[in-house]
């Protein structure tokens, strides 16, 4: 036991202290990262990437004054933005529900901002804090996800600031400081979608389309100039390629298995493409309809190989076009 009455040693302990904190703060293996969130969100490679590097260089800091990251997240719906923000929170906060996620076109009115930070003492139910600062003040460790935020109210937009700039927001009505350094914020948005959705299509260069849609998106003054200014990174994802959904729906299968308790034995994506090029159902249906179809179509096999007793099972082709699941061993 160091001696506590001596200064030097106490300065010591202290340092001794500090070390084994920072030691305990886990690194992140930026190669391991996008490799998890990779196995989420395909097709995004470009943003899955680059999103990997940012928050390893963010998160080793040892001191920051703003968020981990703040983050804007455009392009077409149903490309698995709130996937990867998913992804994102199951990876960096060990759980998916660490994701506190906001529709912001039901923050399109005054009340917004108290619905989010609390209202003062005095109001009825002033002890219940915010939805956003409540939260936060039990576990700092979160990703928070605001979608459509252009639809929010233009009160909200200062409170957006304010987390993105200082990454402290002050609860009304408790007076408690929520604290968001240790978060990563995330924004979606639609505005200007056909004009983006065109500049993807006609910029290959993904630097330059993404320079040519912030330029847009300032010319347009959709967003203030300030909130624009406190976003570390502006991703835009693509739109889904055939092979991109087959891999999707083999993803879903998989998954879909496991919640049987059973594995599903490997399926090449291009099964599935085929399938689908000879007409199958799966191809009528847009991304976010797959799990209800997926669902509906090979849940009734998955549980009667499991109910046999069954541990794996395998998808195969018919001829015209039609996929089975079948027990495999
Ligand atoms: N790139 C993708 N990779 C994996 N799944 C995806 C992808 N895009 C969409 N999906 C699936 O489609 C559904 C809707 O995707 P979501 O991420 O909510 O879209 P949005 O871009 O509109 O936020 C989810 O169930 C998700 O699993
Ligand atoms: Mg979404």
């Amino acid at each position: 036991m160091p001696d506590l009455s001596d200064l030097t040693d106490l300065a010591k302990l202290t340092a001794l202290l500090n070390a084994q904190e920072s030691g305990k703060r886990r690194a992140i293996d930026e190669a391991e990262m996008a490799k998890a969130l990779r196995g989420r969100v395909k097709g995004q490679d470009h943003v899955v990437d680059d999103v990997s590097r940012l928050i390893r260089l963010q998160w080793g800091k040892e001191e920051r004054k703003r968020p981990i990251a703040n983050l804007l997240f455009l392009g077409p719906t149903g490309t698995g933005k709130t996937e990867l923000a998913k992804a994102m929170a199951e990876y960096l906060y060990e759980d998916e529900k660490n994701m506190l996620r906001f529709d912001c076109s039901e923050f399109s009115g005054p009340e917004a901002k108290s619905r989010l930070a609390g209202v003062p003492s005095g109001y009825v139910s002033a002890d219940k804090g915010g939805q956003l600062t409540r939260p936060v003040l039990n576990n700092p460790k979160r990703l928070i996800l605001f979608d459509e935020i252009e639809k929010a109210y233009s009160e909200v937009f200062d409170l957006f600031l304010q987390l993105m700039g200082d990454a402290r927001l002050t609860e009304q009505g408790s007076g408690k400081v929520a604290d968001f350094t240790q978060s990563i914020i995330v924004l979606t948005s639609n505005a200007e979608a056909d004009a983006i959705g065109k500049l993807q299509a006609e910029i290959s260069d993904y630097h330059e389309m993404v320079n040519a849609v912030k330029s847009h998106l300032a010319d347009t003054k959709v967003f203030r100039p300030e909130i624009v200014g406190r976003i570390d990174r502006v991703y835009v994802f693509k739109p889904l390629e055939g092979m991109v959904i087959a891999e999707i729906v083999v993803l879903k299968m998989s998954s879909l298995a496991k919640e049987y308790g059973l594995e599903l034995a490997y399926v090449d994506p291009h099964l599935i493409i085929d399938a689908m090029g000879k007409g199958n159902k799966l191809a009528r249906f847009g991304v976010r309809e797959l799990d209800r179809v997926i669902n509906e179509d090979f849940g009734e096999a998955m549980y009667e190989a499991r109910q046999a007793g069954g541990k794996r099972v395998r998808l195969d082709q018919d001829d015209d076009g039609g996929l089975r699941i079948s027990p495999a061993n």
